[in-house]
């Protein structure tokens, strides 16, 4: 079969080498696709929002299962134009993706249907914000409601912080229409963790947990990014939270937008925090984490084709999820500089230690080819490094050995991916 995938980053790529193992592919294609991506797909030149050109793309080429990897496409509404023409496609609809693209519409799902979470109010008046903020707690956690690449969040500590957040959002509209609403919520602590799953508008299964490191410096100090390395599963993800989990927000979420009217297909991820109260949803994604997937897919053991179908089909209820006994650890490998100002089109030498190097791979972030035909960064996350190891541990000194394989001129990456499994 012909399998689209829609995105360009390092999601993709590790998408695009898990359909490359499936016995049932015999082409893969991927728009627009990276220099990485192209070792398994023929990249096209066709924008992730360029919604009618992917569509008639997938018709002209006969393409079995389009795959969408990145959330704005999603959000937007692609698999609507997609199942216009009956093309057999990977993701919710625009309807379903909103769980996602507004926070204002999942905050309220989640207190409609009991499902844990921070306590929260929405506004879309910034003065009735301000007068919230008369009587609330610190610190508080402001947020713009739409998608705002990962940055629309802000954690205030005083009232004069929190005041300017608004400001920000709501006035300067820093992160655009993302911010003509806002959620206000409480602060909580715990540790993070990243639960992916594929759900088929009814049944849902749930993959091996993640953790993500978002922010830019090590000891999680500096500017938050878009991650900068992962490792799976979570040690912190006990049987008792998985149980807890299964029992209050899987199941219940998906249960509660099939009753909206609003059948969920696709992947949900679950962005929750281990507080003393137990685990609470901080935020849905209605895709792939990246870098979650980076090192989750490397340990599933099933055909992802098989699994994205069921999904699609609605007969997720006969397929069972297996993923090895191992472990996975991903080092995101960024320009110096990011998340801020950094430069691209550096040469990028090593790629080639990953060729034929079984639990190491290199999945592309930021990437192209050059005039001359060298493969040189193009962003401020260029590479996944992942290596995968009995534990965690194994898995770490791995995924660092193979980080000195590669080499580009402002090459950066946190030194500490992992290290919280030390505590362990
Ligand atoms: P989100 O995009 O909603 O996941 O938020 C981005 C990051 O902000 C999360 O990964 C958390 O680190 C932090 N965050 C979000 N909501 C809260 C909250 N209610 N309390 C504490 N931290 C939060
Ligand atoms: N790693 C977080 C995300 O994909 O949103």
């Amino acid at each position: 079969m012909k399998v689209l995938i829609v995105g360009s980053g390092g999601r993709e790529h590790v998408i695009a080498w898990k359909v490359s193992k499936s016995p049932r592919v015999d082409k893969i294609y991927c728009a627009p696709g990276n220099a990485g991506i192209a070792e398994y797909a023929e990249c096209v030149d066709i924008g992730a929002m360029e919604f009618e050109r992917l569509a008639d793309f997938a018709q002209e080429k006969k393409i079995d299962l389009t795959i969408i990897g990145m959330d704005d496409p999603l959000v937007g509404g692609v698999v609507d134009v997609f199942e216009a023409r009956g093309l057999h496609v990977f993701g919710p609809r625009k309807n379903a993706a909103i769980l996602e693209g507004s926070k204002a519409f999942s905050k309220d799902l989640m207190k409609k249907y009991d499902i844990p979470t921070a306590a929260y109010e929405n506004f879309d008046d910034p003065e009735k914000a301000l007068a919230y903020l008369e009587t609330a707690d610190f610190p508080i956690v402001l947020k713009a409601d739409g998608l705002a690449l990962g940055k629309g969040v802000l954690i205030c500590n005083t009232p004069e912080e929190a005041r300017e957040g608004v400001k920000t959002i709501m006035l300067d509209k820093k992160f655009g229409a993302a911010g003509n609403q806002m959620v206000i919520e409480e602060f909580m602590t715990g540790r993070e963790v990243s639960v992916l799953s594929f759900v088929d508008g009814k049944t849902i299964r749930i993959m091996t947990s993640a953790q993500d490191h978002k922010r830019a410096l090590d000891g999680d100090q500096g500017l938050n990014t878009g991650g900068m390395g992962t490792f799976s599963p979570s040690p912190f993800y006990t049987d008792e939270i998985d149980a807890f989990c299964k029992e209050y927000i899987y199941q219940r979420t998906v249960d509660a937008m099939a009753a909206e009217g609003r059948p969920f297909k696709g992947v949900i991820f679950f962005g929750l925090m281990l507080t003393e109260k137990g685990p609470k949803v901080l935020e849905y994604n209605a895709r792939f984490g990246d870098p979650e997937a980076q090192v989750v897919l490397p340990r599933m053991k099933n055909d992802i084709i098989d699994v994205m179908e069921a999904c699609v089909d609605g007969t997720l209820e006969n397929v069972e999820l297996e993923f090895e006994d191992n472990a996975a650890v991903c080092v995101v490998l960024a320009s110096d500089g990011y998340p801020v100002k950094y430069e691209k089109g550096f040469e990028i030498r090593g790629l080639e230690n990953f060729k034929d190097r079984d639990g190491y791979y290199v999945f592309h972030a930021g990437s192209k080819f050059s005039a001359d035909g060298k493969i040189v960064t193009n962003g401020g996350r260029v590479l996944g490094v992942t290596a995968t190891g009995k534990d965690l541990k194994a898995a770490r000194s791995n995924a660092y050995e193979a980080v000195k394989w590669i080499d580009f001129d402002n090459k950066y990456c946190r030194g500490d991916i992992g290290k919280a499994i030390d505590e362990v």
